[in-house]
């Protein structure tokens, strides 16, 4: 394969980390966003790993226009031209969660996970734009959720995390309005539920592991050319959700 750059956010643990460790796998140069500077799962991916030339950090808050903007400026000096943008970087927003409306509900922490998960990657976006624009490729993919669906809308809690999901989709939509007549492509992704760290610890009751979530969207991200003119979110079964 010819060489080829993706820029991963969230890539301390979870599905990010698993994406970086499957694109260095399939050969690609990676760029992973660093959000929590203590974890060294992605230092042991590149010490342990037979990639390091092809791996490189960068520190990352997507919350943080001044942290996007520097690291889209770090990156793209070293790496002009970007492939892929994968846009997983996320949080749940765990204080006030499980609150219902009668609860009482933690305004900071709905605006917070608004914030990181749908303003997050727009800003990356943005600040990529110049070296996305630069590959033929030019794919953005988003790691979405099921619980962005306002037409399969179930829960009487989880204000922030669905909100923020489903204005993630909406900015989606106007990104693929402008840029689809420009050649880029879009991916919007539910991975199923995880083995992750969305809680605090890792949620062993659930589905796929890291690795096998990472698998099955490196697959539609990458061998599936399936939604090239339609917008659509897909999830870990290949089926496709309303929104
Ligand atoms: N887990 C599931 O079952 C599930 C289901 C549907 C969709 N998803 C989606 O899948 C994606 C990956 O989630 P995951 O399950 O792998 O969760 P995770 O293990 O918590 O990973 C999320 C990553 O994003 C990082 N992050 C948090 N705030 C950030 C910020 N402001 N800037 C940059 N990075 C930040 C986290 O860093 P720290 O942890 O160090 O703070 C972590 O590395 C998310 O978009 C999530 O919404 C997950």
């Amino acid at each position: 394969m010819e060489d080829r750059t993706a820029f991963v956010t969230g890539a301390d643990h979870g599905l990010g980390l698993a994406l970086t460790a499957g694109l260095l796998d399939r050969g690609w140069t990676v760029v992973a966003g660093r959000y929590n500077l203590q974890e060294s799962a992605l230092e042991a991916l590149r010490r342990d790993g037979d990639h390091a030339d092809r791996l490189t950090t960068v520190a990352l808050d997507v919350s943080d226009s001044a942290s996007v903007a520097e690291a889209a400026r770090v990156t793209l000096a070293d790496h002009p031209t970007i492939d892929l943008v994968v846009n997983n970087a996320a949080i749940l927003g765990n204080r006030g969660l499980e609150h219902r409306i009668a609860d009482g509900l933690d305004y900071d922490s709905i605006a917070e996970t608004i914030n990181v998960n749908s303003l997050g990657a727009l800003r990356v976006v943005e600040a990529l734009l110049p070296g996305v624009e630069r590959s033929p490729m030019r794919r953005l993919c988003f790691v979405s959720s099921e619980a962005g669906s306002i037409a399969r809308s179930h829960r009487p809690n989880w204000f922030g995390y669905s909100m923020s999901k489903c204005a993630l989709n909406m900015a989606v939509s106007i990104l693929f309005n402008d840029l689809r007549p420009r050649g880029y492509s879009f991916r919007v992704y539910h991975p199923g539920w995880m083995q992750t760290f969305m809680r605090g610890t890792p949620d062993t009751r659930a589905t796929h592991t890291p690795q096998a979530a990472a698998r099955l969207a490196l697959e539609y991200f990458l061998d599936l050319e399936i939604d090239e003119d339609r917008l659509v979110m897909r999830d870990d079964r290949r089926d496709e959700w309303p929104w």
